[in-house]
């Protein structure tokens, strides 16, 4: 790195110092960060569109948690990388994709990208940059960067976030995924849980909000799944309860993991569960 001096007005200053403190980053971060993206603007507007740049990045997912559902294509993706990184709540936390991959594929090094639980979601936003920042270096230097999460990429993961950032400071980089294991599906399978037939759809949401899961239980056409419910299990069974659903509700946690729990809802519901928890309303039969 260089340095490099610039006399910026009051204004500008205060800006700076504001976005600075709201997402966590320091003021030459957010400075280089800003001159990069507007380089890459700039860069974008000469480039035919949809160049690529060198090095790939490619978002594995790694299952639920057993890692006999770690799919063949994603173990030889993990090898095939020059290197796999996965989020950390600290450089010392290994995360649950990891020990999936560790359990996998012990042969396969990997590096952390610690991102804050942080509430705030300046906070969680700036993690996300400087893990963007990360990756985007190792790519620049032409490396296959594999990127693991659990169950799917695509599915209420981090690993959106971060290509999008990557993206951002890399307009043209080629993204790939590797699909993985859904955690609702390991339970439907664990428990022999149908989840839609013909006349049937699936509706998979976050337990975040109960309003919108109790006017989703209305659907009884639809079977629910529910996401994130984990720490507000009682008061997601009693809404299936009241809903009349109950009888073929399923819940499970830490789902081919140690510490794994799973049954009828209303009888995991006792107190709160884990973060990894996963209920399925089944559809009705003549659900209307
Ligand atoms: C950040 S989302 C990750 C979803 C993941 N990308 C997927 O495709 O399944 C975390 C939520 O997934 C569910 N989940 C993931 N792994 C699980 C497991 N092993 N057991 C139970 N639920 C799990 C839980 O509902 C948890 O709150």
């Amino acid at each position: 790195m260089r340095k490099t001096s610039v006399y910026l007005p009051e204004g500008l200053k205060r800006s700076l110092a504001e976005v600075a403190a709201r997402s966590g980053l320091s003021e030459a971060q957010v400075v280089r960060l800003a001159i990069e993206r507007e380089l890459a603007s700039s860069d974008r507007d000469r480039r035919p569109p949809d160049r690529p740049v060198p090095g790939r990045l490619v978002g594995i997912g790694v299952g639920p948690g057993d890692p006999g559902l770690v799919t063949i294509s994603a173990l030889a993706a993990l090898r095939r990388a020059d290197r796999v990184v996965a989020p950390s709540t600290s450089v010392d936390a290994v995360g649950r994709a990891e020990m999936i991959v560790r359990q996998a594929a012990p042969d396969v090094v990997v590096e952390r990208l610690v991102f804050e639980m942080a509430p705030d979601r300046a906070a969680r936003d700036g993690a996300v940059v400087r893990a963007a920042e990360r990756v985007a270096a190792c790519l620049q230097s032409g490396e296959e960067v594999a990127f693991i999460t659990l169950g799917d990429p695509l599915v209420y993961s981090t690993f959106a976030g971060v290509s999008r950032a990557v993206r951002d400071l890399r307009p043209g980089t080629v993204v790939e995924h590797q699909p993985g294991i859904m955690a609702f599906q390991a339970l439907a399978a664990r428990t022999g849980t149908v989840l839609a037939d013909e006349r049937q759809a699936i509706l998979v949401r976050t337990a975040l909000s109960q309003d919108d899961l109790e006017a989703d239980l209305h659907r009884r056409d639809v079977t629910l799944v529910a996401y994130k419910g984990g720490k507000r299990l009682p008061e997601v069974a009693a809404a299936v309860e009241r809903a009349g659903r109950s009888r073929a509700a399923v819940a499970g946690e830490l789902l081919g993991m140690g510490g794994e729990r799973l049954g009828a809802l209303a009888e995991m519901s006792a107190g709160p569960a884990s973060y990894l928890a996963t209920v399925i309303v089944p559809a009705e039969e003549d659900g209307q």
